[in-house]
């Protein structure tokens, strides 16, 4: 079991071993009550420090390695809260069911979400694509129509698995991905964007402006940054030429708000209603680019797990092909659980506290705030390092009794935060997985895959490739 706490207090910051710096409190005076965790104030300097022996590099090399095993090892011989030190950043750490809890329910304004994003996607996206945006994610799918989308995932669907031919090989990963593309385009792209026309060089593009390659990656984005992004900048102005021609080839908006095609694309042009000319072509495409963007970060890596673990288990995939669709979103949310890397992160805005079991901290503007999904989904109960459909039923997680604290597993996240696109993208899921397997007979070409590594955020990416031979089914 994890310790929790920081029952291993140096009284005044000291380095034990491996870099560590415990630090704390003064020891209370004889005889005096000893403080509860809410009167307990300390400063973030005062939770356990891990550093490194070269000053900004600090443990900045050991956490990019393997940040999913650095912050378990760190928590091992330290406890559940700590402080991070390297490449000049400050993370503060938390583990605890406490500590996790408090992260999740922090506010916007104290502790911002957008704003670490953007410092962690900076180093990638060219900069003018975040301002002046019209239409985010929670508009589109907040919703009560959104069921609209299915009727494009499944023609989406339909398109890709004709490409694939009788028989071949295909890579999982590499087949959602593409999948994703098709899906989301459809969805929020315009059902043109998905025409063979368009596609492939929107793919292109896309790939190359993708975001996700910063936490996937991250020593990549050094090589974005050394090049002035140049290759992105070319991805973005390529999507913004595409989106141009798709406008032009599609007829005006109805001035009664009848929609020319199911989906989200009409809600994005009548965004930019009163707005013309290039303006509006830039504002239209942009707008498309950043919901998408944030779609690749996860989905086709989670239907790409489904699938993997799926075609892992011959009985479950036969209980699916039979139509078990509630089988099918059971294996999906348990295949994000067990292979989320998501880094929460937090940037702190204003000064506020921040408590675990054993204290408060004051939490400084500047600090990050941040705990790891991959650590605790997989240790917050016994077994739950292992793949188990019945660990959910529908979108609920069936063992949160057990759990110390019910933020210690998620796969949408939770509170202000919770993905707007959760329920979309089981649907997306489902319908891809269910098309692939009534269509053909699967047969795994891998063995054991498992997560990427180096990976801070999103669901993981396979540390090798995932090949199936597949054949159509008589
Ligand atoms: C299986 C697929 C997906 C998974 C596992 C996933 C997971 C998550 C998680 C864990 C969060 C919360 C992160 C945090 O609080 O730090 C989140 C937020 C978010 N997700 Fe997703 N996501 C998925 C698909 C998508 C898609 C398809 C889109 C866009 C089309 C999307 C857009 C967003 C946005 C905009 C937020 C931020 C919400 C906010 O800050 O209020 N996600 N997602």
């Amino acid at each position: 079991m994890l310790r929790a706490g920081h029952s291993d207090f140096a009284p005044h910051g000291r380095v034990a071993r491996d870099g560590v710096l415990l630090g704390g409190g003064r020891p209370p005076p004889p005889g005096a009550r000893p403080p509860t965790p809410r009167e307990r104030v300390l400063t973030s300097r005062d939770a356990p420090r891990v550093g490194g022996f070269l000053p900004w590099v600090g443990a900045g090399v050991t956490l990019l390695r393997d940040p999913t095993s650095f912050f378990q090892r760190t928590r091992e011989r330290v406890g559940d809260t700590f402080l991070v030190e390297g490449f000049g950043v400050r993370l503060f750490c938390v583990f605890s069911p406490e500590g996790v809890k408090n992260l999740w329910a922090l506010p916007e304004a104290e502790a911002s979400k957008g704003v670490a994003d953007f410092g962690m996607l900076a180093h990638k996206v060219p900069a003018e694509l975040f301002a002046g945006r019209r239409t985010y994610p929670h508009m589109l799918f907040a919703r009560e129509d959104v069921e609209v989308y299915l009727e494009n995932l499944s023609a989406a669907v339909e398109l890709e698995l004709a490409a694939l031919g009788g028989r071949g090989e295909l890579e999982a990963f590499a087949h959602c991905r593409r999948l994703a593309h098709r899906m989301g385009l459809a969805s929020w792209g315009s059902r043109a964007a998905t025409s063979p026309r368009h596609f492939e060089r929107l793919v292109e593009a896309f790939d190359a402006l993708d975001s996700s390659e910063s936490f996937v990656h991250p020593p990549r984005a050094f090589l974005t940054w050394a090049t002035g992004k140049r290759r992105e900048k070319a991805a973005l102005t390529t999507i913004e030429a595409i989106y141009a021609e798709i406008l032009r080839e599609l007829p005006p908006l109805a001035a009664d708000g009848a929609p020319s095609e199911p989906g989200f694309f009409d809600r994005i042009r009548a965004a930019w209603a009163d707005v013309s000319g290039e303006a509006r072509i830039q504002g239209i495409a942009r707008d498309v680019v950043l919901v998408h963007m944030g779609s690749q970060s996860n989905l086709f890596a989670a239907m790409a797990w489904t699938l993997v673990h799926l075609i892992e288990r011959p009985a479950l995939l036969e209980a699916v092909r039979q139509g078990d669709d509630a089988l099918l979103e059971r294996c999906a949310h348990e295949s994000i659980r067990l292979r989320q890397r998501s880094i929460v992160l937090r940037r702190i805005l204003r000064p506020c506290l921040l408590a675990d079991e054993h204290a408060s901290y004051r939490l400084e503007p500047g600090l990050s705030l941040a705990t790891m999904m991959s650590v605790t989904n997989t240790t917050a109960a016994p077994g739950l390092d292992r793949f188990d459909p019945d660990h959910y039923r529908g979108p609920l997680f069936q063992r949160t009794k057990e759990l110390e604290g019910r933020e210690l597993v998620t796969t949408f996240g939770h509170g202000a935060h919770y993905c707007p696109a959760a329920r979309f993208s089981i649907s997306a899921i489902r319908i891809a997985t269910r098309a692939l397997l009534e269509r053909f007979e699967l047969e795994p070409r891998f063995r054991d895959p498992a997560p990427l590594r180096r990976q801070i955020g999103g669901v993981a990416r396979a540390d090798r490739p995932c090949r199936i031979g597949y054949r159509q089914r008589p």
